[in-house]
């Protein structure tokens, strides 16, 4: 018989007092029963092991620091990729040896789009959702090397539900449902600037994802790197769920991935400008690493070689393929593992304790800690970087208007498709200012690069300027 909640339970009060963060408790006696069941769990869900240094890192700042030797990292160049480095991509996609994963937990606040990102509709001609497009992209992948991909999405606790309806709805683009498995990432609570948990609710913990980070302990917690083993799964082919032009599962960069024999691999490209707001790749202390924008100090950011080009110029696209055996490896205890963590200042609801009434705030107030997933990188043995270029394979929808926007990724896919026509032989109208006259767009399931698009490309009209041509 469950206990009823007249009382906290008495060790979670003792272990909050103790690391004084029982003001949780601050509305129990007003407290429905159901709503006491909800708070109990909302702190059951919480690392109350970790709770004190998480506090800390809140109060104090973060965890994540810049120290050691700071060199730029080596790239190898596009140019550098060799034959066979793509056979062994494709033999490893053929055998089913590679999985396709998104992370799609964040909460996409920049964006404002009411629904999970992945939903956001963002092609430029036919108006497909960044899932349509990532699921004809493996499709298309599993018809060209004739295997069966498994696609692998983190959801969170906020978005799992809308996630999984949103693919039953569009019977998942086609896939076999069973090939497609979502999972939830963890949560960490929101804290003020002393240090203390906010509330969402009088009874609920203000919580939010844990950053991308979480995905490697998640995929372990939730089964899903056994579920990978079951399949026979090698290499985990990771993306954001924000960048409509990235190749899901790129064959060049698995062979080389798994020629190196890397457990950690990374797609890069060149800065737009010293201090664009991309991670920067450097060797740290002779390990490969990622410093955010806001860490890597100004004078490295706008340092020179002596030929004049930038020094650290390895922008990070967060395009990365990961062993299972590595992710494994890292989780295997996962009481021990974890990344750092980084502490953005946010605008956080809560519930002033004073008070009980809500609050709105309109300037951050609140500290919200997240793990990265690249923080992985300086644990993996071998890891390797590959340089890729932005017009192909970058352009995330991050905000709603401006910079890595919804225009903005809409005119990329367009200008991509555009020039994928144009090597195919097929004359573009081109606009004063060389832009491509009229909207373009190739579906993944015609081509997924302009080498396939050459092959399989059939025009059957001319395009005038102002088309809107969409192939499929
Ligand atoms: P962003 O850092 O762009 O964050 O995530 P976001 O939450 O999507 O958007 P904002 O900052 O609120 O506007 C980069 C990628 O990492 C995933 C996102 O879904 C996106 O694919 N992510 C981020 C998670 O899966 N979980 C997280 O906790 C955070």
């Amino acid at each position: 018989m469950p206990q009823p909640l007249d009382t906290p339970p008495g060790d979670l009060r003792t272990r909050l007092a103790a690391v004084g963060q029982d003001h949780v408790f601050h509305f129990w006696p007003s407290l429905s029963t159901g709503q006491r069941a909800e708070l109990v769990a909302d702190l059951q869900s919480l690392n109350l092991a970790a709770l004190p240094d998480h506090a800390r890192i809140a109060a104090k700042g973060s965890a994540a620091h810049v120290a050691g030797r700071i060199e730029p990292a080596t790239v190898i160049r596009a140019n550098e990729i060799s034959t066979k480095a793509v056979e062994r991509g494709r033999e490893l996609l053929a055998k089913g040896r590679v999985a396709a994963f998104t992370v799609a937990g964040g909460q996409g606040t920049r964006l404002g789009f009411d629904g999970p990102k992945g939903a956001f509709r963002i092609s430029p001609v036919k108006n497909k959702s960044l899932f349509q497009l990532f699921a004809e992209s493996i499709v298309a992948t599993d018809r060209r090397y004739g295997c069966s991909t498994r696609w692998y999405i983190m959801t969170s606790p906020a978005n799992d539900g809308e996630t999984q309806g949103y693919f039953r709805e569009h019977r998942f683009f086609d896939l076999p449902s069973e090939r497609v498995r979502f999972f939830q990432q963890g949560v960490m609570p929101a804290f003020d600037r002393d240090g203390r948990i906010l509330l969402d609710e009088p009874h609920r913990i203000a919580l939010s994802p844990d950053g991308h980070g979480g995905s490697l302990l998640a995929l372990a917690r939730t089964g899903m790197l056994a579920d990978m083993a079951t399949h026979g799964v090698e290499h985990i082919s990771y993306f954001q769920v924000d960048n409509p032009l990235v190749y899901c599962l790129d064959p060049a960069f698995i062979g080389l991935h798994d020629l190196h024999q890397s457990e950690m691999s990374s797609k890069t490209l060149p800065k737009a400008d010293d201090l664009e707001r991309v991670g920067n790749f450097v060797m740290a202390d002779g390990r490969l690493a990622i410093i955010e924008y806001s860490d890597l100090p100004e004078t490295l950011a706008r340092a020179k070689n002596p030929d004049g080009s930038r020094k650290f110029d390895a922008g990070n696209i967060a395009v990365h393929l990961l062993t299972r055996a590595f992710a494994e490896r890292l989780t295997r205890d996962a009481a021990a593992f974890a990344l750092p963590w980084h502490r953005a200042e946010k605008k956080v609801p809560h519930v002033d304790l004073a008070t009980g009434k809500r609050v709105e705030p309109t300037q951050p107030n609140g500290i919200k800690l997240e793990s990265f997933v690249f923080d992985a990188l300086p644990l993996a043995e071998r890891a390797i970087l590959v340089e890729t270029s932005r017009a192909e394979e970058f352009s995330p929808v991050k905000n709603a208007t401006g910079v890595d926007s919804v225009d903005t990724a809409r005119r990329d896919m367009s200008r991509r498709a555009a020039r994928w026509m144009e090597s195919a032989g097929i004359t573009i109208p081109r606009t004063a200012a060389g832009e491509p006259a009229g909207v373009f767009e190739i579906s993944p399931l015609v081509a997924l690069d302009a080498e396939e698009f050459r092959r399989r490309a059939t025009v059957r009209r001319a395009i005038v300027p102002g088309d809107s041509v969409y192939l499929d």
